[in-house]
């Protein structure tokens, strides 16, 4: 849709009836179509201002030269106001992806039975799925849209508008096919999903044979008190910080009929792995649920926002295996290439992986080399100030004492040098990128246990603070309003406002190899400098390590192998990168080696040499491996 067409909406009015009135308005124009008898068309556009439709209606022309109902879901979907995108998820579904979601849901049933369909979305925003269904059954049964919408469509939102707007266009639908009634009775309801309950409201129900959909999709922090609450009464979402759409699943599935029921939704993919999604993957394989996800890993499917989605479809006779794809978007039409992944071979706990089993025996077999990476060698996240531009500077200049900030002195006494491994790319980077930290915080415990000095840091006394560094403080004072409302001011009320907003990292010494949160490729840089603090980033330490064995390390992280698991198994982002959090990396194994391949591997300055041998090491080495490898890396 041309941005000259949502611009004049946008500017028009952020009253929806109005926004409405213009939108059937000029459709019904472009498109000739006579209203008689509806009811709802007519009170939606009565009182338009024809030089107005005219216009909107030129506009379309000009710009879009067309004005059919994707034309009209997409006006409707855009003029939704932009605070309840966030607030309550409001994302909508590509044509081709509702098109696949719906056909393939209708295909576990026989076209004798279409006529009887149950179908239900149970988010089901301005309709567009139901829109798709309506026409499906339409096409097959030669129904009325009147008998469709009362025997068959059922739809909930929690917004009005949202359910006004799904009338409207299913409305508009039968319409476009001559069926001008004066009402159509319609089962949609202006509900809260959480706590809707089918049997109630409808009379002799039996659970709904299809339910599709994109639940909302949003975050834990950005839900209220009483979504939570009513979130804590499902199963799935008993505890912890869950975003909305997990419960959604377990709310269709327990309406859904027992034997024939098939859900088939458009969601976020990170059930699969996140920590808050634990009960939902529990929940899935203990009832063992007949379930297929087609993931477009790192493939955007929503324009608007950047998002990770897979299509899940799900049925409750119980199976032994899930099927697994992983997709691009624009082929969605081809035919499945499924994986079949035993329930018993996912961990819900740390997270499914999942992958083609070829791929999924590699990751194994990787994870089986030597030592995970996290047992051998600490890992840990870098500093958290959460105001890096206050503390985290490069001195303009500087002189025996101070340093040079804008026109602030800053005692060099209380700074320390930090680094981003997320800009690292190589040690001879390292200099360069340095910067200072203001490090207001002194060396609390130092006891020699065991031979191992642990220390901890301590926050300085204020009254110390400003007597020690004045000009150090008096610069930070300067900032003090931004300190104190860090992290919605609420660790401040823990913490004195001078403090770093979390205390990790504070006393984290030794020499380390560096790495960012997450690259397209293995970034790992070494620094043996020990009091160097680190942010935006990881640090693996080496406590008492060789020189050679930090050199075969890194080669180890370096190469194709590790990029091969990562790639496999990590969490994907658009631009071919890869988190590389600690949790993706902790169980990567690291292979043990003799003298005589200590000195191979040291020896040679070739990468490809390298590879193949330790390709060769964790048992990848076979022509089908090395293919793989070769593609990926
Ligand atoms: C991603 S949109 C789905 C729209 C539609 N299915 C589509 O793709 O065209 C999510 C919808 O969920 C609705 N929603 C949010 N919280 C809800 C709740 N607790 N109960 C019912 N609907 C809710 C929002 O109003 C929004 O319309």
């Amino acid at each position: 849709m041309h941005k000259d067409i949502s611009k004049y909406l946008n500017q028009l009015s952020d009253n929806l009836t109005i926004v409405n009135k213009l939108i059937v308005g000029a459709y019904l124009t472009f498109n000739n179509i006579e209203l008689q008898h509806n009811k709802l068309i007519k009170t939606c556009i009565e009182g338009n201002d024809k030089k107005e439709v005219d216009e909107f209606t030129a506009l379309i022309r000009e710009k879009n030269e067309k004005f059919d109902f994707e034309d009209l879901i997409r006006l409707f979907e855009i003029t939704i106001p932009s605070d309840d995108t966030v607030s309550n998820g409001a994302v909508y579904t590509p044509k081709t992806i509702r098109d696949y979601i719906v056909e393939s849901s209708f295909s576990s049933f026989k076209l004798s039975n279409f006529n009887t369909l149950v179908v239900a979305d149970i988010s089901c925003g301005t309709g567009a799925f139901l829109y798709s269904v309506a026409k499906k059954i339409k096409e097959q049964t030669n129904k009325s849209f009147a008998q469709i919408f009362q025997d068959n469509i059922f739809g909930l939102d929690i917004s009005d508008y949202a359910v006004e707007r799904s009338k409207i266009l299913l409305t508009l639908l039968a319409l476009s096919e001559g069926e001008d009634e004066k009402v159509f009775e319609f089962n949609l309801y202006i509900e809260n999903a959480l706590s809707f309950d089918w049997h109630v409201e409808i009379d002799e129900f039996n659970g709904f044979d299809i339910v599709v959909g994109n639940p909302p999709y949003v975050r834990s922090k950005h839900l209220s008190v009483e979504t939570k609450e009513l979130m804590s009464r499902w199963e799935v979402t008993k505890s912890g910080n869950s975003d909305l759409y997990i419960p959604f699943f377990e709310i269709a599935l327990k309406y859904l009929k027992n034997e024939t029921g098939i859900l088939a939704y458009i969601t976020v993919n990170t059930f699969k792995r996140s920590l808050n999604a634990r009960k939902l993957r529990t929940f899935f394989s203990s009832n063992q649920f007949n379930l297929s996800i087609l993931d477009f890993g790192n493939h955007q499917v929503f324009s608007e926002k950047s998002t990770y989605t897979c299509i899940v479809l799900i049925q409750k006779n119980p199976k032994e295996s899930i099927l697994y794809e992983k997709i691009d978007p624009l082929s969605i039409s081809q035919k499945r290439d499924f994986s079949m992944i035993k329930y018993k071979s996912l961990d819900d706990k740390k997270g499914w992986l999942l992958n083609t089993s070829k791929i999924l025996t590699n990751i194994k077999q990787i994870e089986r080399v030597g030592t995970p990476l996290g047992n051998k060698y600490p890992i840990k996240n870098g500093l958290a100030t959460l105001s890096n531009d206050v503390f985290i500077f490069r001195p303009s200049d500087e002189d025996e004492h101070y340093y040079y900030l804008e026109n602030h002195k800053i005692e060099k006494a209380i700074c320390r040098d930090v680094i981003k491994p997320n800009r690292l790319k190589s040690e001879d980077e390292i200099n360069r990128l340095k910067e200072k930290i203001i490090f207001p915080y002194h060396d609390n415990v130092k006891q020699k246990k065991y031979n191992i000095i642990s220390s901890k840091m301590a926050i300085l006394d204020e009254k110390y603070f400003q007597k020690t560094y004045p000009h150090t403080y008096a610069y930070l004072l300067t900032h003090k309003t931004q300190l104190l409302g860090r992290d919605k001011g609420k660790s401040f009320k823990k913490y004195l406002w001078y403090e770093f907003g979390r205390t990790q990292a504070l006393a984290d010494y030794g020499e380390k190899i560096l790495f960012p949160y997450m690259s397209s490729q293995a970034y790992f840089v070494y620094s043996e400098q020990k009091d160097l603090l680190f942010y935006a980033g990881y640090a693996i330490f080496l406590d008492n390590i060789s020189k050679r064995e930090i050199e075969l390390l890194k080669i180890i992280l370096k190469s194709k192998v590790f990029w091969y698991y990562i790639e496999n198994s990590s969490k994907p982002y658009s631009g071919n990168f890869y988190a590389l959090a600690k949790n993706y990396v902790k169980d990567f194994g690291v292979c043990n080696l003799n003298e005589e391949e200590e000195n191979y591997l040291l020896s040679t300055d070739s990468l490809m040499q390298r590879d193949d041998f330790l390709m060769y090491k964790y048992g990848l080495e076979n022509e089908f491996d090395y293919r793989i490898l070769e593609k990926v890396v």
